[in-house]
């Protein structure tokens, strides 16, 4: 076990399977986390059969719980058909169901014998019975009526968990690319971390992403005046990852 003082602000570029075990217990605010879930791409672990899937959310999770905060909340992003197996897990570990988003991303490629997939789970849970921190007027968004229902809160209504925010599918300027080639097949817009980085932490709060391939989520933290810790296994990602960090004042 290291002092958590050793992990704040830094991409560590290993195993998070080898990392997390030292992490100290209780010293982590808030995970927000996009984990491979057997898609298929080229990057790791991701293409494991369903019985090794089950074993490594196991293994992340147990860990998840061991470092959160009493009251702290985890949030991991999950395809549809994986989310059902990643509710039993956490539900064994005694983390307690708060919400589920459903994030409308817009469809890639859409096939042509099915409806095309659009939509992911972004599942949140907590380390005890309520979240220790929710920001709710952070994240308000404007409700539809609000210049005709004078009843309804000025700051703007809850979001729900119903979330529209396009993928960075095609040529978004956001896409971090070489010689016309996205570097990572699944980066995450910024826009849909916002939100979970903004209502789950306060300033200076410590935030990890083990999976955090090119640092969305730390660059995120970086400009909310959040600490992170993050995890990446491919040097290639990190380098890049530290690339984005340093343009971040
Ligand atoms: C779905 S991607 C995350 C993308 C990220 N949200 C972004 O916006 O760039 C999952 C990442 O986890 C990394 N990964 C897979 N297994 C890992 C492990 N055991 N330890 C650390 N990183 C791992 C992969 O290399 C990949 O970059």
């Amino acid at each position: 076990m290291k002092p958590i003082e050793y992990f704040e602000n830094r991409i560590i570029n290993y195993d998070c399977l080898k990392v997390i075990p030292h992490i100290p217990n209780g010293s982590i605010d808030l995970i927000v986390t996009d984990p491979p879930y057997s898609l298929g791409y080229e990057f790791a672990n991701d293409k494991l059969s369903y019985e090794k899937q089950k074993e490594f959310m196991d293994c992340y999770c147990k860990e998840f719980y061991r470092v959160l905060k009493p009251n702290g909340t985890v949030v991991i992003f999950m395809s549809q058909e994986m989310s059902h197996y990643l509710y039993f897990v956490l539900k064994q570990l005694t983390f307690v169901w708060q919400n589920e988003i459903v994030w409308n991303r817009d469809g890639g490629q859409m096939p042509t014998k099915k409806l095309g997939v659009c939509h992911e789970m972004i599942m949140i849970w907590t380390k005890g019975e309520q979240h220790k921190t929710f920001n709710l007027d952070d994240i308000r968004v404007q409700s539809k009526y609000a210049e005709t229902d004078k009843r309804l809160n000025p700051k703007g209504k809850n979001p729900g968990d119903v979330w529209y925010v396009p993928a960075l599918f095609g040529k978004k300027i956001e896409r971090i690319t070489e010689n016309g080639k996205a570097i990572h097949p699944t980066q995450k817009p910024k826009e849909i971390i916002y939100p979970l980085v903004s209502a789950y932490s306060v300033l200076n709060d410590i935030v990890l992403d083990p999976f955090i391939g090119l640092g969305t989520t730390a660059i995120v933290c970086k400009n909310l005046g959040r600490k992170y810790i993050g995890i990446e296994k491919d040097k290639k990602y990190v380098d890049v990852a530290l690339s984005l960090l340093s343009e971040v004042n």
